[in-house]
């Protein structure tokens, strides 16, 4: 017997494709944008660290900025607001205003927290692990943020096509960011081009390789 599959979520899940053609000059109200990013946020993180930052970039001399930084890829210019998805490398600078507030409200021992910082400030002494951090759970938030803008009615499209150094140079990104991928968010002017998906039995391994 399999689940149903009509819930709200499958039917999001099933129906977002990334959209390369948007509808040009329609701006995203400030609430919507607003609901999408607190949204994305509630996305799970190593540790709750929130490895993310959003560079939200909705004027439209930042996108054409941007354009040529993606390969002149069209849906920069034309979707409402494009948010470039950053992983944060120094993460462990959030252990105080993520589990100190926490720790006010009596919500967790101080003894929790002062082992999970002494845990954390272990494993960012590896630069890899801040870094693959970085980019893991970024990418989280940006699976969210696509879902999420699905089920608000607007479509997305990632973006890992862009260069990368120039990026960070042009807008400024502190060393502390690394970009990870750009995404789209508009009204879809044509739907998204067919794509396939590989069946189960070639990607699924039960129990050991
Ligand atoms: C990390 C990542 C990078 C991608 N980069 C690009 C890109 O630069 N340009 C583009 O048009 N699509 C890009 N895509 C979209 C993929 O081509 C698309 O997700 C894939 O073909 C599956 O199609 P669907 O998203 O419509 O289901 C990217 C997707 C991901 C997840």
């Amino acid at each position: 017997m399999t689940h149903s599959t009509k819930t709200e979520l499958f039917k999001v899940i099933t129906e977002r494709h990334s959209v390369k053609q948007y509808k040009k000059n329609h701006q995203m109200p400030q609430e919507h944008l607003e609901q999408l990013l607190q949204a994305t946020t509630l996305a799970p993180s190593s540790w709750n660290l929130q490895q993310w930052k959003f560079l939200v970039i909705e004027d439209q001399t930042y996108k054409e900025k941007l354009l040529p930084i993606a390969y002149g890829q069209k849906q920069i210019i034309e979707s409402s607001v494009v948010i470039a998805v950053l992983g944060d490398t120094q993460a462990n600078l959030n252990i105080e205003p993520i589990f100190g507030p926490l720790v006010e409200a009596g919500l967790l021992p101080q003894s929790v927290k002062d082992t999970l910082a002494s845990q954390i400030e272990g494993a960012y002494q590896n630069s890899q692990v801040a870094h693959d951090e970085a980019i893991r759970n970024s990418s989280l938030a940006a699976m969210q943020l696509m879902l999420a803008a699905k089920e608000m009615g607007y479509d997305t499209c990632p973006m890992g096509g862009f260069d990368k150094n120039r990026f960070v140079q042009e807008f400024n990104i502190p060393e502390r960011y690394i970009p990870n991928m750009l995404i789209s968010v508009g009204l879809a002017e044509i739907p998204a081009r067919a794509s396939a998906r590989l069946p189960l039995d070639q990607v699924v391994v039960t129990n050991t390789f």
